[in-house]
């Protein structure tokens, strides 16, 4: 008989990581580690690894769900995955990122929409995508008392107004443009501000000009922190891997290998050997024949 395989559990073995411990990372110069995760498995792997915030991200309809873009992904999509992370992670930071249409509509909704995460998800707080035009819905989500995370730069849920996945903020106008929204989102009551596909000096300026932490990604070194996608990071998304990611394993390459090694053994009757069979003792599988 084979070992069975060591049951997981979400024991929580560190202090828990909240927006208070953010800023005090910020003020530290202590650079802050984020990744996105959608299911209980990968959550715990991170949380297990020391992750300071998990993001689950609208990129789930990408990376797991299989769309061309964010835009499909629906509220109650996204809450299905985020409780499953929310088992699975016990220590990190739990953003849920509010999928399109969930809080673009009215200030209401928006507040609705971010508490559902809190309430039904067990997240600790939200993201959103946008500049000065989410300052309202920013102020009222923060007055409901729901932590509100920033994203500017490259936003992909506005990638048809963008024309596509593009770095943003390249020209002085747009950067400074950037840097207001940046400065009104910090005001608004943002606890962090997501920067994504923007020029490295201009992350850092941002950086530096703000007192909550900035999350880069694809913004260069000067951020307060980092995150990335965690396909892309494990070489799990095959459509396309942006210039800034760093590729820490394959494993499509492994999962692949791991598939055709099982097919082969099936059809070579390899599998299942004896150790992965249960069998009836002599005494009874003699009685049986005889009974027959
Ligand atoms: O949805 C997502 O994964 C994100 C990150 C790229 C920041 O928004």
């Amino acid at each position: 008989m084979s070992t069975p395989a060591p049951v997981l559990t979400a024991a929580p073995t560190r202090k828990k990581v909240t927006t208070l411990t953010f800023r005090q990372k910020k003020e530290r110069g202590e650079p802050i580690s984020m990744l996105t995760a959608y299911d209980y498995p990968t959550a715990l792997a991170m949380d297990q690894a020391g992750v300071d915030s998990i993001l689950v991200g609208d990129s789930l309809a990408m990376v797991v769900l299989g769309y061309e873009n964010t835009l499909p992904v629906t509220m109650d999509e996204m809450l299905h995955h985020a409780r499953a992370v929310a088992r699975g992670a016990k220590s990190a930071l739990l953003v849920g990122d509010m999928p399109f249409m969930s809080y673009q509509v009215s200030v209401e909704d928006a507040v609705r929409n971010a508490g559902r995460f809190l309430k039904e998800a067990g997240m600790d707080a939200v993201k959103l995508e946008g500049g000065h035009e989410r300052a309202d819905a920013v102020r009222a989500i923060t007055s409901a008392g729901i932590p509100v995370m920033g994203h500017i730069g490259l936003t992909p849920q506005s990638i048809h107004q963008l024309g596509g996945f593009r770095a943003q903020g390249k020209t002085a106008r747009a950067a400074k443009r950037l840097l207001e929204d940046a400065l009104i989102l910090e005001e608004a009551g943002c606890f962090s501000l997501v920067l994504e596909s923007v020029p490295a000096r201009l992350a850092r300026l941002i950086s530096e000009r703000l007192s909550i932490p900035t999350i880069g990604i694809g913004a260069g070194a000067g951020c307060d922190g980092q995150v990335l996608v965690a396909h892309d990071l494990l070489g799990l998304f095959d459509r396309f891997t942006p210039k800034f990611v760093k590729q820490y394993a394959n494993l499509n390459g492994e999962m692949t290998r791991a598939f055709n090694e099982y097919i082969a053994d099936v059809q070579s009757r390899a599998f299942p050997a004896a150790e992965h069979t249960v069998e009836m003792v002599d005494e009874e599988w003699d009685s049986l024949l005889k009974e027959l």
